[in-house]
């Protein structure tokens, strides 16, 4: 099998009716998605991505209405923020009813819930009777795809169609949130929404600490992730180089290279300084620089602001590979 790439919704439908999986483009990454509803088609998307059973998936609409019948009452406050935040790189934690299969939550009393906000995505949703489950469209603990390109490298043998949408506009993985007994907003994943914004809806927010490695509460908090084959180091650049050398070295930096050194690859995430556009080409800078055959990639971090710290996240749990 070879997928094939297009934009043909029709073909993408029709797949995904038979129960085969079919990646799919999003705002924030692209998805490898496959009926939520059908134990079949979930096998299919742990089997091409070699991804653990006890990893959840998020199950996509894109309406919440379309999916109330699987789930629990719903908190207000994730009405509110649903309202504020849907379609876009939010995913919230809803308690479920009996009515989906155990394999989509790996046995979690809550389900993993998104309306994403792309084009194809949601015209292909608007079109099936069933949500979607999708995690990211790459091989478990890889670096998460942000082009078709990036999927038909390393899934392409695997998956019948990849619907191309182009480059996500996000750039990194929905923020993942979900709810205390009384009421409280937790964050599961930082993400692609700024917790500045969410903020604004619900007070402060309580951050999940990062838990033990084996005893996730949500996999995507595995200390290792996101993870490129070249080892990957995180901090003072010059500091690292004084300590690593130059040799094989590339270094990916925010919005300037380095100056003086000659003959090192170098990389910058913004050249104009706006952290949307370094979240947006993070991954793809970090597939780019793994694919050089480089000793090792000397990261620094971005600002903490708005998605600076998803993307400071992402960074640090590429370099827990080497830990
Ligand atoms: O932006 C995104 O969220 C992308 C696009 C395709 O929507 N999806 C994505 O999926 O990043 P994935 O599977 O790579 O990451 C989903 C994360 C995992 O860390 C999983 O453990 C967590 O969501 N998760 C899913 N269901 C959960 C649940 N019921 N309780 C706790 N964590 C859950
Ligand atoms: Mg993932």
């Amino acid at each position: 099998m070879l997928a094939r790439v297009g934009t043909d919704i029709d073909t993408a439908v029709s797949l995904l009716q038979q129960g085969e999986v079919v990646a799919i483009p999003t705002e924030t990454v692209y998805g490898l998605a496959g009926n939520a509803c059908e134990p079949d088609a979930l096998l299919k998307i742990f089997e091409a991505k070699n991804r653990p059973h006890f990893n959840p998936l998020i199950a996509h609409t894109n309406q919440l209405d379309k999916v109330q019948e699987f789930l629990a009452p719903i908190p207000d406050i994730a009405y509110s923020l649903a309202e504020s935040f849907w379609p876009g790189p939010m995913t919230l934690l809803l308690k479920k009813n009996d009515q989906l299969p155990d394999l989509l939550t790996a046995g979690n009393p809550r389900v993993a819930i998104r309306v994403p906000a792309h084009p194809l995505a949601l015209d292909l949703l608007t079109q099936l009777d069933f949500p979607l489950a999708a995690p990211s469209a790459n091989p478990f603990g890889y670096i998460s795809p942000t082009t078709a390109a990036h999927v038909a490298a390393q899934l392409g043998a695997r998956i019948p169609y990849i619907l191309d949408g182009g480059p996500c506009t996000i750039g990194i993985e929905s923020t993942i949130l979900g709810f205390s007994e009384e009421g409280q907003v937790i964050v599961y994943r930082i993400g692609g929404l700024a917790l500045e914004q969410v903020e604004k809806i619900v007070g402060k927010l309580s951050i999940l600490s990062h838990s033990g490695r084996n005893q996730p509460k949500s996999p995507g908090m595995l200390n290792s992730h996101y993870a490129p084959t070249t080892s990957l180091y995180l901090g003072d650049v010059q500091e690292l180089l004084a300590e690593y050398g130059t040799e094989g070295t590339g270094i990916l930096s925010f919005s300037r290279l380095i100056p003086d050194l000659p003959g090192i690859v170098q990389r910058c995430l913004a050249p104009s300084g706006q952290m949307e556009e370094a979240a947006k080409n993070l991954f793809a800078v970090m597939r780019e620089l793994d694919r050089l055959g480089l000793k090792r990639i000397l990261a620094e971090k971005v600002p903490e602001h708005g998605v600076g710290k998803a993307i400071n996240d992402r960074l640090s749990r590429a370099q827990e590979k080497m830990k």
